[in-house]
């Protein structure tokens, strides 16, 4: 007989039978009731052993955490709160699991104490949610761009460019750091190094995805990406998942709808698949707030609020209409801001975005045409000559979640933009040749994976959301 998982079990389709199955026991009680768990859904299914027919030896070693492969009847339970169980009529331990050194015993653990035990954590069942629903999220992506006739593509991890300009890079190199090679002004001599020139991991795997998107038309690459940025806060990390879309032919109000309808869909989808989860998670995040004073608390719960953004438009505001609000804002007139927004130009920090978005507007918000000094080279400058056409779209209670732009498809125009920042054009020779030849509006944007994790699951620290997170001084496991 071939095992079953345990969300087959549990599921209606099945009739009542003998069964098999393999998981992990989460807890035994009474030498009767195992709850066990394989990781096929979030909930357990409860397995009677039949203690007086059963060697003494084998049911001290069903402790918590340890394997086993179990065989017997499936039947309607005779207790509350499960609506089959299995009368065990074999039990087999395959790994024994000591019961006085298994970190994750059956009470709450904090999420500090299980990132120290990342490799496990994902047998409590806030981690296998959320880990299943990051799953379900990455497939719902694909699902989006293969209906809507995009093309994966897989950009480079290891490149020459700075994409973002932001100087945030790890970099790639086998030379030996005790004793590199020098040029004759004393400088590291990059051209000895493997690829002849320095070479970093990538920050964006947007420029490659435009010279894909100018002849393919429609692409997206969903890939891990790097930052070296000593920002040791909730929402960044040093690796995360970047999901890039890139469109020929397509403007900045194309973008903002495909933004907004890609969002919905990915929601949505998980909303449809991922109803346990959502549910238990949902429960969690109500429990936790309690906590919380009244002031502090979110008005929605986990599921209404991913209802509220399938249900509602995000609002599309520019960036001079949210400096104004800010301005005359309460906490900016109180001096509540960490930072005052004095003049338009400001850099927007993550409590402005969050004012915006959850005590202004109270939906997402889409801001639009930066100033073009605090954004990136590579975007499309408007007709005023200082604002370029870039988007963030701003989530409650993560602030940013996408960044993107139409792109400066003029060759003169971006030539002038590089040379004001110092970028040379021997390194994006490649770039400038797409201006050169058949050059075309074209527009795309980057969406965090950790962040929607974040915004689909109600955890609060981005450490939370990734198997294993790299942060400064931190690369375990
Ligand atoms: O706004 P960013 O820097 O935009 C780009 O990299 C563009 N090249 C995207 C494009 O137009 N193709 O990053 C995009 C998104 C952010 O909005 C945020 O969700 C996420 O990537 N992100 C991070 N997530 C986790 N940790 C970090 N350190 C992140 N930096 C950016
Ligand atoms: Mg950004």
């Amino acid at each position: 007989m071939t095992s079953r998982t345990v969300a087959q079990l549990l599921s209606d389709d099945i009739s009542l039978q003998e069964v098999e199955v393999k998981g992990w026991v989460r807890t035994f009680r009474a030498d009767r009731f195992i709850a066990l768990n394989d990781g096929s859904t979030i909930n357990n299914i409860q397995c009677v052993v039949d203690f007086e027919n059963t060697d003494e030896s084998i049911l001290k070693r069903i402790t918590t955490g340890a394997a086993v492969h179990i065989k017997g009847a499936l039947v309607e339970s005779q207790g509350k709160g499960q609506k089959v169980e299995i009368q065990v009529n074999d039990i087999e331990i395959l790994g024994d699991s000591d019961p006085k050194e298994y970190p994750i015993q059956p009470k709450k653990h904090t999420f500090e104490f299980l990132r120290d035990n990342a490799h496990l954590r994902t047998r409590t069942n806030t981690f296998s949610a959320v880990m299943r629903l990051r799953s379900s999220l990455s497939f719902a992506i694909h699902k989006y761009f293969n209906d809507n006739g995009f093309y994966y593509m897989h950009t480079p991890f290891i490149t020459g460019s700075d994409a973002e300009g932001a100087g945030e890079m790890f970099r790639v190199s086998t030379l030996d750091p005790k004793n590199p090679p020098l040029t004759e002004e004393g400088e590291v001599d990059y051209k000895e190094d493997f690829f002849g020139k320095e070479t970093n991991l990538t920050v964006s795997g947007q420029l490659e995805a435009e010279t894909y998107a100018m002849s393919l038309g429609k692409v997206y690459t969903f890939g891990p990406t790097f930052r070296a940025e000593n920002s040791n806060t909730s929402r960044h990390l040093a690796e995360f998942w970047m999901i890039e879309p890139e469109v020929a032919f397509m403007d900045l109000a194309g973008n903002m709808d495909l933004a907004e309808d890609f969002m919905k869909s990915v929601i949505s989808y998980v909303l449809e698949h991922n109803k346990e989860d959502l549910e238990f998670l949902d429960e969690r995040l109500a429990k936790e707030e309690e906590k919380l004073p009244q002031a502090q608390r979110s008005p929605m719960g986990l599921i209404e609020k991913l209802k509220f953004v399938v249900d509602n438009h995000f609002k599309r505001v520019s960036y001079t209409e949210a400096i104004d609000i800010l301005r005359n804002s309460k906490p900016n007139k109180k001096k509540k801001f960490d930072y005052i927004i004095e003049e338009w130009g400001a850099d927007l920090q993550s409590e402005h975005e969050r004012f915006l978005v959850e005590k202004h507007f109270k939906c997402p918000v889409i801001l639009f045409d930066y100033p073009a000094n605090i954004k990136a080279f590579y975007m499309r400058l408007n007709e005023d000559g200082k604002t370029v056409r870039a988007m963030d779209i701003l989530f409650p209670g993560i602030g940013e979640i996408i960044g993107g732009s139409q792109r400066e498809e003029r060759l003169e125009v971006l030539k002038e933009k590089m040379a004001a920042l110092d970028i040379p054009e021997e390194e994006l020779w490649w770039y400038l040749d797409l201006r050169k030849y058949g050059t075309a509006v074209h527009s795309g944007f980057g969406l965090g994976l950790e962040r929607l994790v974040m915004f689909a699951t109600g955890m609060s620290n981005i450490r939370d959301v990734i198997p294993y997170p790299r942060t400064p001084q931190n690369a375990e496991f």
